[in-house]
């Protein structure tokens, strides 16, 4: 294992034994579902910085991969919906992280006459190496993780996820991204990178990497402040940076006619003549009524008469109102 994933390995086994919130969480709620309890430490150890879980779209033959299980939040928040053993295969190489997510799910089997700890899984592994079968998941989430990757580990641990997702499978993920690629002595900086501060790209950067990875459309769904870097505390930067996190939902299907599909909530409206528009590219866009499309599609049919386009509302769900 190389230095700087051992340095993770770390920071996570003592954030393990000592709930740290100052470890990547951010301000905005968690999802708070009917009969749904959350017990106080899973809450204390909640180190994601977004969230992987969207109601609208699990189902309950769902078989979702959770990959670096923190202290187990988001698996038990997957188990809500999937409620069967081995609905939810939660991989951490951190024993400790292990032994304390399994303290939490007892725990939230008191509290939630629905939940059974075996509904999660937990598997000893790691993102670079997953212990899956091909084809074997529908879903699979990872929450701040995958930013403290360096580069050629990075498009590995994408690498696995698609080999292990069904084809039409749905990688959920959540990371922080920087406006400006931040200096070296802190991108280097082993502790900050692992504390999901100095690790994550651009987002053109982080969505070109899903898109080489094989994902042949990407959603971004979310996107909000996540964290001020300040020269006052990083003397190296030039000015202050405000890291974002994202929230993306990449799936595994071919390419569309553009090339990987790109959705970051543009919409295109035809208002001209007939009562539709149809480009020929699987965009058809019915009389006066917003389409989402993808940016690339956009561009294209920037070009067109009697179309208008909206700009990104990083807010991309997919679908049409019919
Ligand atoms: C930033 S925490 C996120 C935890 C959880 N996703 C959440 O939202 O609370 C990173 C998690 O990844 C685990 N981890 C560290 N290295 C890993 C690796 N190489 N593969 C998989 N998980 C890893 C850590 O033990 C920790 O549980």
């Amino acid at each position: 294992m190389s230095n700087y994933l051992q340095t993770v390995a770390d920071v996570y086994a003592e954030a393990a034994q000592q709930p740290d919130d100052s470890l990547c969480c951010v301000s905005s709620p968690v999802w708070r579902l009917p009969d749904l309890a959350i017990p106080r430490q899973m809450l204390e150890m909640n180190y994601g910085c977004g969230s992987t879980v969207d109601p609208r779209d699990l189902r309950d033959d769902d078989t979702v991969l959770y990959v670096g299980v923190g202290g187990g939040l988001e698996a038990l928040q997957f188990a809500y919906f999937t409620r069967r053993p081995g609905g939810v295969i939660a991989v951490d190489p951190v024993a400790a992280m292990r032994q304390k997510a399994a303290e939490n799910f007892a725990e939230a089997a008191k509290l939630n006459p629905w939940f059974r700890p075996e509904f999660v899984q937990l598997l000893d592994g790691t993102a670079l190496e997953l212990p899956l079968a091909r084809n074997t998941a529908t879903v699979a989430a990872q929450n701040c993780l995958f930013n403290v990757f360096k580069a050629g580990d990075l498009d590995r641990a994408l690498a696995e996820i698609v080999r292990v997702l069904k084809p039409g499978g749905r990688f959920c993920t959540s990371d922080p991204v920087t406006p400006v690629a931040l200096p070296a002595s802190l991108t280097e900086d082993e502790r900050l990178r692992a504390r999901c501060l100095s690790g994550c790209q651009t987002l053109p950067d982080y969505l070109a990497t899903l898109a080489n990875a094989g994902f042949g459309r990407i959603d971004v769904r979310a996107k909000f402040p996540y964290r001020y870097l300040s020269p006052r505390e990083y003397p190296d930067l030039p000015a202050g940076v405000m890291l974002e996190s994202v929230e993306v939902a990449a799936f595994k299907v071919p390419d569309g006619p553009d090339g990987p599909m790109i959705f970051t909530g543009r919409t295109a409206t035809y208002h001209g003549p007939r009562d539709r528009y149809d480009d020929g590219q699987g965009n058809v866009l019915p009389l006066g009524i917003p389409t989402p499309v993808s940016d690339a599609a956009a561009r294209r049919l920037e070009r067109v008469a009697d179309i208008v386009l909206t700009p990104p509302t990083w807010q991309a769900k997919g679908g049409g109102c019919c």
